[in-house]
C-alpha cells in the first residue's frame, strides 16, 4: 500500500518544535533578574552559577573541594547548596545570604528527594507499577510538602531517564522502560512537587534527570557511554523529559554520560538547540554531581577552565560542586573565551527561578512551618500504605494467596524486618527507625504468637545457625513467608550488577524450606527486575513487594491476608536472564521475526537455547480476582489524521474478590516510514470491579499520540493500517484495526 506522509500541523512539520509560549509569570520572573543583573558584578553573577556541598550534609558523589562555605556566601561566589540536612543549617546560611553579602541574594537549597522526604514512598519503580497517576501526584505533592517544611525549595526530581536494564541500579529511580507511560508520570510528579504556585511554601521546584538518555548506560554499567541514534533518543528516551518540561519544571540536570560523543554537560545540542530552543524549557539546568569538572576525565576538556568554557557555552547554568565555574568564571570572560552575554543569561534563569519560588520576598518562608503538623501526618502515612500495596505485583500464586485466619507463619529472610533496607535508595529525610516491617505488621495482623521469624541468612552471606532456625520455624507453621531480594545498598547509583539473580545465600535458604514440604511465599523485596526462574519454580506464590518504603509491612500484611487485592503490573520486563538484558516489550519486529516461542526455523531472530521472551512481559500482573477482557471494538474504524481512535472492550471480573486491574492498549503502525515497536503502550486505565461485575471501557486516543520522529527528524503520524490490541499486559491478544487516513 503507497504511504502518504501527512503533516499532523503546519507546527509539527518543524522537527519535533512544541516551544510553549512563556507564562505571565515567568516574564515578571525574568523582568526582576534583568533589573537585579544590570547591579551584579560579573563575581556575583558567577557565583549564582555555582553550587556548593556544606561538607556536612549528605554525601552522593566523589567530596568536594573543602572550602569556607561562609565567607564565599558573604563574598556573593555561591548560590546554592545541595543536601544539606539540617532546617537550622538552612536558616543559618541563607541570613548569611541575605543579610552579609552585597546584594542579600538569597541562596536556594537542594535536596534528592527521590521517593518521599520524611515519608518514603516506595521507590519510583515500584511506584509505576501502580500506574496510578493521580496517586503518583500525590505522593510527590506530600514529598513537596513535607520537603518545603524542612526548608527545601528544590528537588532533584523527577528521574525520566527510560530504562530497560536491569543491571543497572538507578532503574529503581524511574518509571520502567515505557516512555509513554514514564511520559505521563514524569508529569505528574512535576505537577505533585510544583502545584500551582512555586511560590508557595507547600511546593517546591521540581528538576527534570539527567538530562539525557542516562538510563541507556553500555553494558548496564553506571557512568558508562550512551550511544545511539537521534531518532531512536527521539523516539523512545524524550518523551518523559519533553513532558515533565510540558508540566512546567524550572529546573533539569545534565547527565554524566556522553551523548553522541559529547559529555551531557557539555553538550550544546541537549543544553540549548534541544532544550530550549526546540523544547521551549525557560528554567535552569544544574550539573549532575562534578559533572562538569568530569568532562576532563571523559577526555573532552583539558582542564577543569576548558571544561567550564564548554559547559557555559553549552548553556548550562550551573556547576554542582567542583567550583569550576566560580574559579575559572572571570577569567574565561576576561580572555573573551565566555561573554558577559552567556554568563547574563546563564544568571537570569537561576534568579528567575529563585524569584519565582518566592524566596526574594522571603527567603525564610521554607522550614518556618511547624514541622511536626506536616510530617508524617497519619492521612499521608496511610496514603503511603495504599501507595506500597498498589505497587506490589502478584507474578504467580497456585492459591496459597490470600492466606487463611489463624494460619501460622513462618516469616524468614533478610527483608523480613529490615526496617532501612524497605526504604531503598536516595532516602531523602526519611528515618529507618519509623519503617514497618513485615514483621511487625503480620503480628499486629495475625498476633505475635503465629508468627515464627527467623531471619535465616545475610543478603550474600550465609548466617551461623540460620537456616536450621528457619526450617525449625518453618516446621511449627503452616506457611512459609520469605522475604528475600537485594539490600538497599544494591538500589540506586553505582550500583550496577552483572548477575540478577536472587544472591546464593539466600536461594540456599529457599532450597532448605522447600525441603520441609511447606507452602511457600516468597516475598521479593528489589529495585531492579530480576532474574527469578529459581523462585518462581520453588515457590506456591511470588509477589513483588519492591523496595515499598516507610509502610512496606502493613502493605504486605494487607495482601498475603486478602484484606487489599494485589492490583501492580509490571512497567519493567523481568528477564529469563541476564543474558536477555536490555529485553522489553516495545523492541523492534527485525527482517526476520520469530513467530511464535516454538518456531524451531534456524535463521529467524532467537537464541539456541533461551526464549526470546522474558520470564514477565511489560505490563503483567496477577490478582484474587480474574479479569475477564472480550468483545474489543474499534469504534472509529477510519480516523482523520488530527481526530480521535476509539476503542472499547468489555471487562468483567469473574472472580469471588473484588479488585483493581489495569486495563492497556497497545498499537503497532504496521507500515511506517521507519522500523517500529512492535507495540507500543498508548493509552491505559486503572480500574475497580466488585466480583461478578462487568463494564465496557471506551479508550480515546488522539491521533497526535501516534506520531513519530521520522527519519528526516519531522514529528509527525503515518497515514495507513494500525493495529490495537487491549489486555492486562503487554501480550493482549484482544485484537482490532484501524486507519488513519
Ligand atoms: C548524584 C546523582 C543525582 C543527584 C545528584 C545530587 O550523583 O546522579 O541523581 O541528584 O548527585 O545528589
Amino acid at each position: 500500500m503507497k504511504k502518504f506522509l501527512f503533516a499532523l500541523t503546519a507546527l509539527a512539520m518543524v522537527a519535533c518544535s512544541t516551544a510553549p509560549q512563556m507564562s505571565k509569570e515567568e516574564k515578571e520572573a525574568f523582568k526582576f533578574a534583568d533589573k537585579l543583573i544590570k547591579k551584579m558584578t560579573l563575581q556575583e553573577k558567577i557565583g549564582q552559577l555555582q553550587q556548593f556541598v556544606t561538607g556536612k550534609g549528605v554525601v552522593t558523589g566523589p567530596d568536594g573541594e573543602k572550602r569556607n562555605i561562609e565567607e564565599a556566601i558573604r563574598q556573593g561566589t555561591v548560590g546554592s547548596f545541595l543536601n544539606i540536612y539540617s532546617t537550622e543549617e538552612y536558616i543559618h546560611l541563607q541570613k548569611i545570604a541575605v543579610e552579609e553579602s552585597r546584594l542579600g541574594i538569597p541562596l536556594i537549597f537542594g535536596f534528592d528527594i527521590i521517593h518521599g522526604c520524611r515519608i518514603q514512598f516506595p521507590e519510583n519503580l515500584a511506584s509505576s507499577c501502580s500506574w496510578d497517576i493521580e496517586g503518583i501526584e500525590h505522593s510527590a505533592r506530600i514529598a513537596a510538602e513535607e520537603s518545603a517544611a524542612m526548608g527545601i525549595h528544590w528537588t532533584f526530581s523527577p528521574m525520566c531517564d527510560v530504562s530497560a536494564d536491569p543491571r543497572w541500579g538507578r532503574v529503581s529511580e524511574g518509571s520502567g522502560e515505557d516512555p509513554y507511560l514514564g511520559a505521563k508520570i514524569a508529569a505528574a510528579m512535576v505537577r505533585g512537587y510544583q502545584g500551582d504556585d512555586l511560590s508557595s511554601d507547600k511546593t517546591v521546584a521540581a528538576c527534570v534527570k539527567h538530562f539525557a538518555a542516562y538510563g541507556v548506560p553500555q553494558a548496564g554499567r553506571d557512568y558508562h557511554t550512551v550511544d545511539m541514534s537521534e531518532l531512536m533518543f527521539r523516539n523512545r528516551y524524550l518523551p518523559p523529559y519533553k513532558a515533565a518540561i510540558e508540566a512546567g519544571a524550572v529546573t533539569a540536570m545534565s547527565s554524566f554520560n556522553d551523548f553522541m560523543g559529547v559529555p551531557a554537560s557539555g553538550n550544546k545540542w541537549l543544553m540549548h538547540t534541544l532544550l530550549r530552543e526546540e523544547l521551549g524549557f525557560t528554567g535552569f539546568v544544574v550539573s549532575d554531581y562534578a559533572a562538569v569538572h568530569e568532562m576532563i576525565k571523559h577526555g573532552t576538556a583539558a582542564d577543569g577552565k576548558d571544561a567550564a568554557y564548554q559547559s557555559m557555552n553549552a548553556h548550562l547554568n550551573m556547576d554542582m560542586v567542583r567550583g569550576d565555574y566560580i574559579a575559572f568564571g572571570e577569567e574565561l570572560v576576561k580572555e573573551g573565551k565566555v561573554s558577559e552575554k552567556t554568563i547574563n543569561m546563564l544568571c537570569r534563569e537561576v534568579l528567575a527561578v529563585k524569584y519565582r519560588l518566592g524566596l526574594f520576598d522571603d527567603p525564610f518562608k521554607y522550614g518556618r512551618q511547624n514541622q511536626d503538623e506536616v510530617v508524617y501526618r497519619p492521612e499521608n502515612l496511610e496514603f503511603a500504605r495504599e501507595v506500597a500495596a498498589k505497587s506490589m505485583v502478584l507474578l504467580t500464586n497456585n492459591g496459597v494467596l490470600p492466606l487463611n485466619e489463624g494460619v501460622k507463619i513462618a516469616l524468614v529472610g533478610p527483608l523480613a524486618d529490615s526496617k532501612r533496607d524497605q526504604m531503598g535508595a536516595w532516602i531523602g529525610y526519611g528515618e529507618a527507625e519509623r519503617s514497618v516491617t513485615i514483621r511487625e505488621a503480620l503480628e499486629k495482623r495475625y498476633g505475635k504468637s503465629n508468627v515464627l521469624y527467623a531471619k535465616g541468612s545475610d543478603f550474600r552471606a550465609p548466617i551461623k545457625g540460620g537456616i536450621a532456625e528457619a526450617v525449625r520455624a518453618a516446621r511449627k507453621a503452616d506457611v512459609v513467608l520469605l522475604s528475600i531480594g537485594l539490600s538497599y545498598k544494591e538500589s540506586g547509583e553505582a550500583t550496577s550488577l552483572t548477575e540478577i539473580t536472587v544472591p546464593e545465600a539466600q536461594q540456599e535458604l529457599l532450597d532448605a524450606l522447600k525441603k520441609t514440604g511447606k507452602k511457600i511465599v516468597v516475598l521479593l523485596g528489589t529495585g531492579r527486575a530480576m532474574d527469578i526462574r529459581n523462585e518462581v519454580e520453588k515457590a506456591d506464590a511470588v509477589l513483588v513487594t519492591w523496595h515499598g518504603g516507610t509502610m512496606e509491612g502493613p502493605a504486605v500484611a494487607d495482601l498475603v491476608s486478602g484484606d487489599k487485592n494485589p492490583s501492580g503490573h509490571l512497567t519493567m520486563s523481568f528477564p529469563y536472564c541476564v543474558g536477555q538484558v536490555p529485553v522489553h516489550y516495545n523492541m523492534k519486529v527485525t527482517g526476520r521475526p520469530r513467530k511464535s516461542p516454538t518456531q524451531k526455523s534456524k535463521y529467524i531472530s532467537r537464541y539456541m537455547y533461551t526464549p526470546n521472551e522474558p520470564l514477565f512481559p511489560f505490563g503483567y500482573g496477577l490478582s484474587y480476582s480474574e479479569f475477564e477482557y472480550s468483545d474489543l471494538q474499534v469504534l472509529t474504524p477510519e480516523v482523520e489524521l488530527g481526530g480521535v481512535v476509539k476503542v472499547s472492550v468489555k471487562v468483567a471480573n469473574k472472580g469471588k474478590y473484588d479488585g483493581d486491574d489495569v486495563a492497556q492498549l497497545y498499537v503497532r503502525d504496521v507500515v511506517a516510514e521507519t522500523t517500529r515497536p512492535m507495540r507500543e503502550l498508548k493509552g491505559f486505565e486503572r480500574f475497580s470491579l466488585k466480583a461478578g461485575e462487568e463494564k465496557v471501557l471506551t479508550f480515546e486516543i488522539p491521533t497526535s499520540d501516534l506520531a513519530y520522529c521520522h527519519s528526516d527528524m519531522s514529528f509527525k503520524a503515518d497515514a495507513g493500517e494500525f493495529k490495537v490490541w487491549v489486555g492486562a499486559d503487554s501480550n493482549a491478544q484482544l485484537e482490532g484495526v484501524f486507519t488513519l487516513k
